[in-house]
């Protein structure tokens, strides 16, 4: 079920926390993200460990390389509303050295497809940064489309972006 062609999603372990950190220190990785404000890895570390389980309403789950098992990345669907079968994605390869190669349109669809075929959603959404092309190549690549922009939704470097705002329903995942 959370196996694709070249990654597999599983539960984040307790050892993780230091890759999640060193992802969330790369200004590379962030240079699109709303990182926050800056974290130690005890403070991360803490963070955590205090996670919720994985649920219905938000299931985060590690990217990982098959065949040698090596932690890329992560993603996550979050404010699941059963209700309306709906829920936002959030997705980032922290691994920069892997970037290129497949695995964040893997990972995306392996995620895509676990929500539409057992969660039951019917749409799954999400925001990016308008100037932030390869994650929008990833998302149109696997069947995203573009409904709305925030204008300046997004601050970074002392500039102004825009957000774009993407959507996908059941049925539309490739
Ligand atoms: C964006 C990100 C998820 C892409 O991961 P990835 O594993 O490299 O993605 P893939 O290899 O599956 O696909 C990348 C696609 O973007 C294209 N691409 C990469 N850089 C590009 C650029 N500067 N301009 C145009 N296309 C570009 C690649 O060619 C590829 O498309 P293709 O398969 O048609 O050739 C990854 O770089 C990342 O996590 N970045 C940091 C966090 C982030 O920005 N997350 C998204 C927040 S919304």
């Amino acid at each position: 079920m959370f196996t694709g062609t070249k990654v597999r999603l599983r539960p984040l372990e307790p050892d993780d926390a230091p890759s999640l950190w060193r992802w969330g220190a790369d200004p590379e990785v962030v240079r699109w993200m709303n990182a926050g404000y800056p974290e130690s890895l005890a403070q991360l570390t803490r963070r955590h460990l205090e996670r919720d389980t994985n649920s219905y309403a938000t299931t985060l789950l590690g990217i990982e390389t098959l065949g040698d098992d090596k932690l890329v990345g992560a993603i996550r669907l979050r404010d699941a509303q059963p209700e309306l079968g709906m829920a936002q994605l959030d997705l980032w390869i922290g691994e920069k050295d892997q970037w290129g190669r497949g695995l964040a349109s893997d990972a995306m669809r392996v995620m895509c497809r676990y929500g539409f075929e057992e969660m039951r959603l019917h749409r799954i959404e999400l925001w990016v940064v308008a100037d932030n092309v390869a994650a929008r190549r990833v998302y149109e690549k696997v069947g995203f489309v573009q409904e709305g922009v925030a204008r300046d939704g997004f601050r970074r470097g002392g500039k102004w972006h825009d957000m774009v705002m993407m959507g996908l329903l059941e049925g539309e995942l490739r």
